[in-house]
């Protein structure tokens, strides 16, 4: 048997990135004498096996073919007679398509290493088409790699488009989509990932309410961007400078989508946006099983970013709006919450041409919620007895006061 280093792992070193997980192909081997040498089989779907002591993946030489629709419909032929090369011509985009032997020699029969030179991400074969997952994959890269220049062939972006019209994204199920929209979100693009989708046409079946905000217009004189879809996308990539959190990138994302809806007749003000927004927050997030703390923290910064601007302007700010937004948020009992909303609300800001540089002009914030939450029972004086509702009154009420206390302190300095 001959083992080689594949896939991502050489595709990094050879761009100095950092190497996480290496995949290796085994060419001339079979299960038994896999599974003699003590691997551990552990494919479902294809002979893969994890090396004794490393734990890493081990995949036996495999070509693939289609045989149906989706990317379930494949079967598989691994025999000591597949090649190297035959293996590697399988794979998705040349870069991913190389190998390295023990002595660090690398194999590259699809030109990977001109295209890493001249930073495009290039289908191997027409066999890209028989795995729609690839098209996210592909968008996911094209976010990654957007730093450093890379751009994705014309040819690869036809091919990409004839694979939507061909109804393949339909057949994607929503675990992988949501798994690679995730890591997207991950990545230093971002933003990246939502346009290549949308020039292949895959955004319009994927996220109808991401592609519906492109096209409406928004007053020129808050938003020089004018079209809701840019702003969609410089709010993202703002969230990114903000945070490496992706729930918060996933919020900024969304927390317009309601003006995709808006009845033509009051454009451009948008004005029930935010309430419109959060039924369609919610069947996207139902569409793709989008984890809870992601879903939650996106209805909360589409329903009430309009009432975080109102009081993150201190001096506009008054108590009784400062508590409303906190009980909102659950920040009471869950302080993070607005740290998140603030962050997702500060990339919205900034999220228009000539905005960028705004200031952070909520951080006060954080002290009125720890004064908020250091208002406790005990701390009231409640006389004998008290009943519930009375509770909640008293608190209230001594929250709003100390909050008061808080905003006067901040506009008197
Ligand atoms: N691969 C493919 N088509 C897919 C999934 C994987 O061709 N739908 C191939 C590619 O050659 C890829 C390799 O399998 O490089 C390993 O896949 P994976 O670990 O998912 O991706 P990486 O390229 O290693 O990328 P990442 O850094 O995101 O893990």
């Amino acid at each position: 048997m001959k083992i080689y280093l594949v896939g991502g792992a050489v595709r990094d070193q050879l761009l100095l990135r950092q190497v996480d997980e290496r995949d290796y192909v085994v060419v001339g081997s079979t299960p038994e004498e896999m599974l003699a040498k003590h691997f551990k089989p552990v494919g479902k779907d294809f002979p893969v096996f994890l090396h004794p002591k490393t734990k890493e993946e081990y995949a036996l030489a495999r070509t693939e073919r289609k045989t149906g629709r989706g990317y379930t419909g494949f079967t598989f032929h691994a025999t000591p007679q597949v090649t190297l090369e035959e293996d590697l011509q399988r794979r998705d985009l040349t870069i991913n398509a190389m190998a390295m032997d023990e002595q660090g020699q690398v194999i590259d029969p699809f030109h990977g290493q001109k295209d890493l030179q001249a930073r495009v991400l290039r289908h191997v074969s027409a066999a890209f088409t028989e795995d729609p997952v690839r098209i996210l994959r592909l968008a996911r890269f094209a976010a990654r790699f957007h730093y450093l220049g890379f751009i994705i062939a014309p040819e690869t972006l036809a091919l990409m488009r004839t694979m939507v019209e061909q109804g393949e994204v339909d057949a994607l199920v929503a675990e992988r989509v949501w798994q690679e929209w995730q890591r997207a979100l991950t990545e230093p693009n971002p933003e990246v990932f939502i346009e290549v989708l949308r020039e292949c046409g895959a955004l319009r079946i994927l996220a109808p309410e991401l592609e519906s905000l492109f096209g409406v217009p928004q007053s020129p004189m808050t938003h020089p961007e004018v079209d809701t879809g840019i702003h969609m996308l410089l709010v993202l990539q703002q969230a990114v400078k903000l945070t490496s959190d992706p729930r918060v990138r996933f919020a900024a994302m969304l927390h317009d989508v309601g003006k995709g809806v808006t009845p033509a007749e009051y454009l451009p003000k948008h004005p029930l946006h935010e309430e419109n927004g959060v039924a369609l927050v919610q069947a996207l997030c139902d569409r793709y099983r989008v984890p809870r703390e992601y879903r939650d923290l996106a209805v909360l910064v589409t329903r009430y970013h309009g009432l975080g601007y109102k009081v993150i302007q201190q001096d506009l700010a008054q108590a009784k709006d400062v508590l409303d937004l906190f009980e909102k948020l659950d920040a009471l009992r869950r302080p993070e919450r607005l740290a998140q909303f603030r962050l997702a609300c500060l990339a919205d800001v900034r999220g228009r041409p000539g905005y960028e540089d705004k200031p952070d002009r909520g951080v006060w914030l954080e002290e009125a919620l720890q004064t908020a939450r250091s208002v406790s029972v005990s701390s009231l004086n409640l006389g004998d007895n008290p009943q519930g509702e009375a509770i909640k009154a008293a608190l209230h009420t001594a929250r709003i006061k100390a909050l008061a206390q808080v905003i006067e302190n901040i506009t008197s300095c």
